[in-house]
């Protein structure tokens, strides 16, 4: 038998044993599941697993050839089947002198060029040598881009600001919704404002409708030249960077082996570099090369990334969790799960298998979180006394962010509702309450811990994730690194947005929903 099947059977077998047994039965339980990777503590003994789960699940990686798979990725193979290409974020922070080639050419030269630029950049526009056109300093630097090119760079800007300077504020605008620029506008001085125009592929329409915008209220103020010092491009594609008006020289490149999500430590995080200088951003990539390091070398029964792949892969295919809980104990870390879930769900969100098969189960559970405490006085209901099956991942650190004494006792209560939420939803509470009371437990639940919030841990912990979707997507023998299927919104939007904008009626061909609504919108916006 398989290891698939054996899971499946194992899953039966061990249905009704409960955390509380697991527990009761093995005292070590709480110190003997656990890891340690890169200055992160994971400690998955509160999952539905015990040893034989763990072999079994070790014994499908190895069935599914995941550290062949692992080996590939680092090596610089067409991991990327579908857009035959390379995945090989890991380079982007390999540190100089390391060698990883990319169809014969070693790249990391390339991306140490593009970082020192990168640093001689951000130093001047910090230390105000780069000025705007009327010779003032630049205080605000608003980034336009969408999906990868905003999730990251947007989360690591809060994640981060403790170690960002003063003298510049960071701004994102990544919906094509005009509120989102005007919100980001908002009273900023056009003399004083550096946009950065974050595409990978410099095709996507929202972006470049909001740079346009950008542009005009720009040049509107400052006149045609200002464009020179107030606009610069993180892009692959040079030619519609100049298409646009931006000069190269302010343009800051990366490479078509670099995927969208998984670019936030490449040109992408310029605005991250702007906020924390070139040396904490070079602790992130610290901190991502850590993990990257734990992954490859590290045996699967101690490799975080694999564990928590395998205890994802569990939950959802073997115990029938639909969905993944990221709940993080710190509020700089608010903007993660929106960050996870395009990396999670636009690398693993499919239904066909690398050979163009149909995939055997579920994929990418649908991941989604908040920051604790908040989440608890609202959907944690949900999860202690709900019908559905939602595994958590905690997140918290164990050093306050300050050194007052208040501050110190605040997060120990921060910390304490962490701790108390994994052991509520594990054991729930006795059985003798009466039913509107009683919490049923056996909840499954990881926790993540690491000292401090800083740009290693944030930049450790982001791998993490990454290669655990890296392995959740091998197991499942998909292609993590390419999108198609996010194409056919974009054709229909394209077809649809010459439908509202005509001022002759159209003749439309879509659905009669889709007909009416468009022609109810047409109507309201005074259109035949
Ligand atoms: O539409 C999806 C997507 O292609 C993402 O994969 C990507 O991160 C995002 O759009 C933005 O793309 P770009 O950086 O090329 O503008």
């Amino acid at each position: 038998m398989g290891a698939w099947s054996a899971l499946q059977a194992h899953a039966k077998d061990t249905a009704r044993l409960t955390l509380r047994e697991r527990f009761a039965g093995d005292p070590a339980r709480g110190e003997r599941l656990a890891a340690e990777g890169a200055g992160w503590y994971l400690d998955y003994s509160k999952q539905r697993v015990g040893d034989d789960t763990l072999r079994l699940l070790l014994a499908l990686a190895g069935e599914r050839g995941v550290a062949a798979r692992i080996e590939a990725m680092f090596g610089g193979a067409h991991v990327n089947v579908t857009e035959d290409r390379p995945a090989l974020h890991v380079a982007l922070r390999a540190p100089f002198g390391t060698r990883i080639e990319v169809d014969g050419r070693d790249v990391v030269p390339d991306v140490h060029a593009v970082l020192e630029r990168m640093g001689r950049f951000c130093e001047r526009v910090r230390d105000g040598r780069w000025t705007g056109a009327g010779g003032g300093r630049i205080r605000h630097v608003v980034n336009i881009g969408i999906g990868g090119s905003d999730l990251g760079p947007a989360m690591a800007y809060i994640a981060l600001r403790r170690h960002a300077t003063r003298e510049l504020g960071v701004r994102f605008v990544a919906n094509v919704d005009p509120a989102s620029l005007q919100k980001a506008l908002h009273g900023l001085d056009p003399a004083e404002t550096l946009f950065i125009v974050c595409s990978k592929s410099f095709t996507t329409r929202e972006t470049l409708v909001n740079a346009r915008a950008a542009r005009e209220w720009c040049t509107a103020a400052l006149g045609e030249d200002a464009v020179a010092r107030h606009f610069v491009a993180v892009s692959t594609n040079e030619q519609g960077v100049r298409d646009f008006g931006i000069d190269p020289d302010n343009m800051f490149g990366f490479w078509d082996w670099v995927g969208g999500r998984y670019s936030m430590d490449s040109a992408v995080g310029l605005s991250t570099m702007l906020a924390i200088g070139p040396n904490g951003f070079r602790e992130m990539l610290d901190g991502f090369h850590a993990m990257d390091v734990h992954f490859r070398d590290t045996p699967f029964e101690r490799n975080l990334p694999v564990l928590m792949a395998l205890l994802s892969v569990w939950n959802n295919n073997f115990l029938g969790a639909a969905t993944q809980a990221v709940i993080s104990y710190s509020q700089d870390l608010q903007r993660f799960p929106a960050y996870l879930q395009q990396l999670a769900m636009e690398s693993n969100g499919k239904r066909v298998t690398v050979d163009g098969g149909p995939v055997a189960g579920h994929t990418a559970p649908v991941y989604w979180g908040s920051t604790g405490t908040n989440g608890q006085h609202s959907f944690f209901q949900a999860l202690h006394q709900g019908t559905r099956l939602v595994p958590c991942d905690f997140i918290g650190f164990c050093r306050p962010g300050g050194d007052s004494p208040d501050v110190a006792r605040r997060h120990d209560l921060l910390m304490a509702n962490l701790f108390a939420q994994g052991e509520a939803l594990a054991f729930g509470t006795p059985a003798d309450l009466p039913p509107h009371r009683q919490c049923p437990g056996n909840a499954p639940s990881s926790t993540l811990l690491a000292e401090t919030l800083t740009p290693y841990s944030l930049g450790a912990l982001v791998a993490l994730y990454e290669h655990s979707v890296f392995v959740q997507g091998t197991i499942w023998n998909i292609d993590s690194f390419d999108q198609w299927g996010v194409e056919l919104g974009k054709q229909l939007a394209a077809t649809t947005e010459s439908e509202l904008l005509a001022d002759a009626e159209p003749a439309l061909a879509h659905d009669s929903s889709t007909n009416a609504l468009i022609r109810r919108y047409r109507r309201e916006r005074g259109k035949p």
